[in-house]
């Protein structure tokens, strides 16, 4: 019987969901679904790192496990849940916290970068990887679908995994992230040198999956470009066009080199490309429509997928307890 590969990935639940989060990670996701074991989660503890509104933590919470569903997921085919509804994550963050050097979570760029801006720095933030640790090792994972700016928190995860592993007997799995051939790092449309994120800094340069088709063309058009109307793809010469040719291919199914193909002008490019993403999201717009009116299922769904989830975590994080030398109850 061939060996079923167990998937997991997390999405936070700040701000909206946009074009990078699609093309980087989510639609990746849902492709892995009827290949392998996926587990998939709204990690709304890692929310808690940076300050919140309570309330809107809570219904962007549901609306981030609507929105999971809108692009494709399936309860009946992908475990779905939300990670506070699943305890083990939160004391296995802490055999992950004892193992992960402190040095290792200070070369975190993502801490680093958030650090850099923030009034206030919590503790969570800093240990924030160590609670991803958890999340991915709790379930045997061995692939993690993810956009290379998480590389990096995966790679520490592998090594939380080969440490805590020799030094108390194998536990984990060791896992390894999969970063998508194109849509891996979607640039912001205004700042071509960033990445596109979630955060409102930038409302014109990023695209929200739920942007209506007028917004799109308009953020698309806008777009900052050069002024020598050549269209090719030159990541590093030509940063904002090379976007545009990632996001045209991306939503597409081709390379950016042959997203170029046929394309003459700037104008022709965004046009194109404007269509191209307003096509790609419109049925997974509806669909989220129609799953938001109905908020308790899909409460009733998450509560059964985090039944699921409990299951695998709880019988691994009993190993790892048994294997650190926590006395059993
Ligand atoms: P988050 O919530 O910031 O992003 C979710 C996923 O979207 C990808 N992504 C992008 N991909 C391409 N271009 C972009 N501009 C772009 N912006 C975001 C991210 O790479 C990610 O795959 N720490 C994680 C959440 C997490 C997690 C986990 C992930 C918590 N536990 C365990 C995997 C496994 C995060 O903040 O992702």
């Amino acid at each position: 019987m061939a060996v079923v590969a167990r998937v997991f990935s997390g999405i936070k639940p700040t701000g909206s969901i946009q074009l990078g989060n699609y093309l980087g990670a989510l639609r990746n996701w849902v492709s892995m679904q009827d290949e392998a074991d996926c587990v998939y989660c709204v990690v709304d503890l890692h929310a808690l790192t940076v300050p919140h509104d309570p309330a809107e933590l809570r219904s962007a919470t549901l609306s981030l496990g609507q929105m999971l569903m809108a692009v494709g997921l399936d309860p009946d085919r992908c475990t779905l849940f939300v990670q506070g509804h699943v305890r083990e994550h939160a004391e296995g963050a802490w055999l992950m916290e004892c193992t992960a050097a402190f040095g290792e979570l200070r070369r975190m760029t993502q801490f680093k970068d958030k650090s850099e801006s923030a009034d206030f720095v919590s503790g969570g933030l800093f240990t924030y990887p160590a609670l991803q640790a958890a999340d991915i090792l709790l379930y045997d994972t061995d692939q993690v679908p993810v956009g290379e700016d998480q590389r990096q928190h995966v790679e520490l995860t592998r090594d939380i995994a080969i440490r805590f592993n020799s030094r108390f007997g194998d536990t984990f799995v060791v896992p390894e992230a999969v970063i998508p051939p194109s849509g891996a790092r979607v640039m912001d449309l205004q700042h071509p040198d960033q990445k596109m994120s979630k955060s409102e800094d930038s409302p014109q340069g990023t695209i929200l999956v739920l942007d209506d088709a007028g917004d799109i063309e308009r953020k698309v058009k806008r777009a900052v470009t050069d002024s020598d109307n050549e269209v090719y793809f030159d990541p590093d010469g030509k940063p904002g066009v090379s976007n545009l040719l990632s996001i045209l291919g991306a939503s597409t199914g081709r390379s950016p080199v042959e997203a170029a193909t046929g394309i003459e002008s700037y104008g022709d490019l965004k046009t194109t490309t404007a269509d191209a993403v307003v096509e790609m999201l419109r049925p997974i717009q509806a669909r989220y429509r129609e799953l938001a009116a109905d908020p308790a299922e899909t409460g009733r769904l998450l509560a059964l997928g985090a039944d699921k989830a409990r299951q695998v975590a709880s019988a691994t994080l009993d190993r790892a307890r048994e294997n650190v030398g926590l006395l059993a109850p």
